[in-house]
């Protein structure tokens, strides 16, 4: 579709070479896993549950280290003197709301990451009114953070990221747990925002409509990459690594 926009002759913004991850109890979990996204794209990370979607992201910020491979993210080799810096320029959003917020207020979420990262108080108000804008949760800074439905928690969890404008975005299952006018919602945000994106889902209609192109993942191997309309056409492939057709092209 659009892939011909992309300049794949330049350094990868988001690279992994071989990336083998194996959990402390012994589930490997990555197995050998090479990829490379490229400045503006949109980039889907399609597979069944337990696929690796979700260990991939946090191996990406370094949450997790990789057993054995590379990470390489905006020219950087990760590694602990560089994570901090690349956590600054690519901001993961959790699948699980619980995994990203822990403070009492919708503000002090929103605020943490900009406070952190020395910008000045008036700055990180309208950083804040803004990430909120941006997720439908308008004027709820002085809301508690722990008493909003898992939806608004959701999207709440995304404003925290969006407060900082990351380069990168890793959104772990965007779509799961929202009513439908807020998915929609939120696959036109994806779709307006300018960063470059890797989105781990299973909703394959989400990827058709946001991304070009996509990654697909089954027991930690990418088995498939390729522009979205193909990959997501191919009913064999689909089937044959835990997933459906989108319901688009049922
Ligand atoms: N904290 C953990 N400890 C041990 N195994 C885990 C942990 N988290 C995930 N796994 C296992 O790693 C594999 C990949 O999981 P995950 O990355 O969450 O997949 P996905 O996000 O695609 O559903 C699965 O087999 C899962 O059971
Ligand atoms: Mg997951």
């Amino acid at each position: 579709m659009q892939m011909t926009d992309v300049d794949r002759t330049n350094t990868p913004v988001l690279r992994l070479k071989d990336v083998y991850y194996t959990y402390p109890d012994g589930v490997e979990s990555l197995r050998g896993v090479s990829l490379e996204v490229y400045r503006d794209e949109k980039v889907g990370l399609v597979g069944p549950n337990g696929a690796g979607k979700s260990t991939l992201m946090t191996v990406v910020i370094g949450i997790r280290i990789p057993r054995t491979g590379e990470v390489e993210v905006l020219g950087q080799v990760l590694n602990p003197k560089t994570r901090r810096e690349i956590r600054r320029r690519a901001g993961l959003v959790f699948q699980d709301p619980d995994d990203q917020l822990f403070c009492p207020t919708v503000f002090d979420e929103v605020a943490f990451a900009p406070i952190n990262m020395g910008y000045p108080e008036e700055q990180v108000t309208e950083m804040v009114a803004r990430a909120l804008k941006q997720v439908d949760l308008e004027g709820y800074e002085r809301r508690s953070s722990f008493h909003l439905s898992i939806g608004e928690r959701k999207r709440l969890a995304f404003a925290t990221v969006l407060s900082y404008s990351p380069e990168i975005l890793l959104i772990d299952e965007p779509s799961a747990n929202l009513d439908p006018q807020h998915r929609r919602q939120t696959i036109n945000l994806l779709k307006s925002l300018p960063q470059t994106m890797l989105i781990a889902t299973h909703d394959l209609d989400l990827v058709l409509d946001v991304c070009e192109r996509c990654f697909v993942i089954n027991r930690g191997r990418i088995v498939a990459d390729g522009d979205v309309e193909s990959i997501l056409t191919d009913e064999q492939l689909l089937l044959s690594n835990g997933l459906e057709l989108p319901l688009s092209r049922q």
